[in-house]
């Protein structure tokens, strides 16, 4: 059968064919701690409908598409006024967490070049815990990354990022929260610092800017990570995450105008039409924003409050559940909704086989530097509901939990050439997959064993493995 379809199909048998091929997907069931951020069934409606709506608008001209300026320029002050933005604070709708924090780094490159010709070698301060979107972002756009060490509550050490601060740091970079453990960096000391050292500092608020504020205003003890934090430049907030909103909206906010100039891109040199944008996109989609922008309006403050007390509970609920049982280590207090534990003894994959087995959606992490291999749980409004469920199924899968067993010497020296010079060039990548259980882009049922190669493995080898596998996928 030709790919490319010589006559159309029915309206009908796409669409029956769209919903088969998504019969495996993950659902807003209240079964997966991880990806799927949902505030329930009217709020997803209602996204809908105005994303269909946008769905025309392209933001790539706000000339020709004047609804792309109301949309953005209505988003934007919404957030501003969240992050308690000054006067003169600026921001761009961007299509996720990785975008904003891209042009984040680009802006920050940008007007050190203009402005601090001291700067040989562009450099960024960053946490070990930091999302590795600024690792792309310093792939990208040739920064170099120094890491920030972290203490024991996995914060970052600013003792650390003042020891390794440099005339060439362009930007240092806080979470507000890390993504694994969901603890706020010292944004308050780390910005001081950079301000001290005449730089920018950057938060990352991208899971934490639409849930901190409400937990603050729901009045729990929450640290400051906003604009009012002085020496903070730049911020990043998805509103696909905790904003409840459809994939592709995020947003970057600027502490002024003049560095939300060096996040532009002018292009007139060519012989088509002069080109501005603000983001890596050139054709923009409104959709995902004017979609955020809805679910806001829809909810207000007081639906915010409401659901981040309700996940801050559940979290709750199950941190003090970790920490009560000898076999299970909590990594860290989280300062949100989200969190990392991990055994004592027991194998830690074989506990994420059992959970997935039992039909929840775990994320089993591989260890990094002082962060030991964990379970990542991220709670949101559904998964919090059914908490009690999710408890009483970890309780069981608990019950003779065995240690850790040695992998398949095979396979651990198949991957040992991933690490070697050339990253295993030559290697077969479908015979690797095969060996590791993993057929047409499927991973076993039980991945314990895969997981438990890839804990021990280098971060380089790991990084292969996926390329590999993610090739195999869309092969
Ligand atoms: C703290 C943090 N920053 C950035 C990102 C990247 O966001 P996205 O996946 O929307 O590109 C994430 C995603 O989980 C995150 O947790």
């Amino acid at each position: 059968m030709p790919a490319f379809p010589l006559k159309g199909e029915s309206r009908e048998s796409i669409l029956a064919s769209v919903a088969d091929a998504r019969t495996r997907d993950l659902t807003a069931d209240g079964r997966a701690f991880a990806f799927i951020y949902d505030a329930g069934k009217e709020t997803r409606e209602l996204a809908k409908e105005v994303y269909a709506a946008c769905m025309p608008i392209n933001g790539l001209d706000p000339t020709a598409y004047p609804s792309a300026r109301t949309l953005e320029t209505g988003l934007v002050r919404t957030c501003l006024e969240l992050m308690r933005a000054p006067e003169g604070a600026v921001g761009t709708a961007t299509a996720g967490g990785t975008e904003s924090v891209m042009l984040a780094v680009k802006a920050a490159r940008d007007f050190a070049r203009k402005t601090r010709p001291e700067v040989t070698r562009p450099k960024m301060l960053l946490p070990i815990t930091a999302h590795a979107c600024f690792h792309k972002a310093a792939h990208y756009l040739d920064v170099e990354v120094v890491s920030v060490d972290v203490d024991e509550t996995y914060r970052a050490k600013v003792d650390d990022a003042r020891a390794k601060m440099s005339k060439d740091v362009i930007l240092v970079v806080g979470s507000a929260p890390s993504y694994a453990h969901g603890v706020v960096d010292p944004i308050a000391e780390l910005a001081a610092l950079a301000k001290e050292h005449g730089t920018l500092m950057h938060v990352d608020a991208c899971v934490g800017g639409l849930v901190l504020p409400f937990l603050r205003e729901a009045g729990l003890p929450t640290p400051d990570f906003d604009f009012t934090v002085d020496g903070v430049t730049s911020l990043s907030m998805d509103l696909h995450k905790y904003g409840f909103a459809p994939k592709g909206s995020s947003m970057l906010l600027l502490r002024d105008r003049a560095l939300r100039d060096a996040q532009y891109f002018a292009c007139a040199s060519w012989t088509g039409y002069t080109i501005v944008n603000s983001t890596t996109l050139g054709s923009k989609s409104l959709a995902a924003a004017g979609a955020a922008l809805a679910v806001i309006r829809h909810l207000g403050r007081e639906g915010y409050v409401a659901l981040a007390r309700r996940m801050w509970d559940a979290t709750s609920r199950l941190v003090a559940l970790v920490e009560a049982r000898p076999d299970l280590r909590l990594l860290a207090r989280p300062d949100m909704n989200l969190f990392a534990f991990t055994t004592t003894e027991g194998d830690l994959f074989e506990l994420s086989d059992r959970l997935t087995e039992r039909g929840w959606h775990v994320q089993p992490t591989y260890g990094f530097g002082p962060s030991p291999a964990h379970i990542h749980l991220t709670i949101d409004p559904t998964n919090a509901a059914r908490v009690d469920d999710f408890a009483k199924d970890l309780a069981d899968c608990l019950e003779g939990l065995p240690r850790p067993s040695a992998p398949p010497p095979e396979v651990v020296g198949m991957l040992g050439m991933l690490g070697a010079e050339g990253g295993g060039a030559g290697l077969d990548a479908s015979m690797l997959m095969a060996s590791l259980g993993i057929t047409d882009g499927v991973l076993p049922a039980r991945a314990s064993m895969i997981h438990r190669i890839l804990d021990a493995a280098p971060p380089e080898v790991r990084e292969r493995l996926f390329v590999l596998f993610i090739g195999e996928l869309f092969t």
